[in-house]
């Protein structure tokens, strides 16, 4: 098992469930007024996001390093029906990547302190993306409040604009509309019933 493989498996490993469970509310906003199609979800974890799309009708291929995360997303796919809607694929992205082309892919907090090669996949990513398709890309923007204590996978992390996340991924302007680049701040509320507020960078990026 890599590095980055046994690090995830063992955030995971920590409790029964590591997410909330619910999708990501910028993807949510942007999808909803979409038709459906076929969507790649890159570190889907235990599958919020894959479960909210395919009950929304997209036939999605979801993503991620972790086994242990996608036995999760797998069992609750099953449990709720969906499982012929969601493909769930193990790749280490710095190594393999999913076949297809896809009219959204998103990667939502597709962050890692084990050596992510983030620009590389990015770019990997909006070649996925179909004529028309949509490439969106949710980081954060600073790190949580309650991070440093409670988890190592934020802490120590640093937070690119989304300005330079674009710029990294070298895209032909000619080729691709900047639907939304922007930092977006969200309420939250941490582990223990803290709340704050909470920095997004969002990228949207259409294929013309
Ligand atoms: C911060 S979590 C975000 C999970 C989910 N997208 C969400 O928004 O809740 C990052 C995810 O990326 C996955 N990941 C990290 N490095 C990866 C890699 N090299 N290849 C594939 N997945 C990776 C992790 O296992 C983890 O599930």
């Amino acid at each position: 098992m890599s590095e980055a493989q046994q690090s995830w498996e063992e955030h995971y490993g920590q409790r029964d469930r590591v997410w909330s469970g619910r999708v990501n509310v910028r993807l949510a906003e942007l999808v909803e007024p979409m038709t459906p199609g076929r969507a790649l979800d890159l570190g889907c974890g235990e599958g919020a996001d894959a479960m909210w799309l395919a009950e929304h009708g997209w036939h999605v291929t979801a993503v991620d390093i972790s086994q242990t995360a996608l036995d999760r997303a797998a069992a609750d796919a099953m449990a709720r029906n969906l499982a012929d809607r969601i493909d769930l694929q193990r790749h280490d992205l710095n190594e393999s990547f999913p076949g297809g082309v896809f009219k959204l892919v998103s990667a939502q907090f597709l962050h890692s302190t084990v050596p992510l090669d983030r620009a590389r996949l990015l770019r990997r990513a909006a070649d996925a993306v179909a004529p028309g398709g949509t490439l969106v890309v949710v980081d954060h923007g600073a790190a949580p409040p309650w991070a440093s204590k409670l988890d190592h996978h934020h802490h120590h992390h640093e937070f690119p604009t989304a300005d330079e996340v674009v710029l990294s991924l070298n895209l032909d302007n000619s080729q691709w509309d900047r639907a939304r680049v922007a930092a977006v701040e969200r309420d939250a509320v941490g582990p223990t019933g803290q709340q704050a507020v909470l920095t997004d960078n969002v990228m949207v990026l259409q294929r013309r």
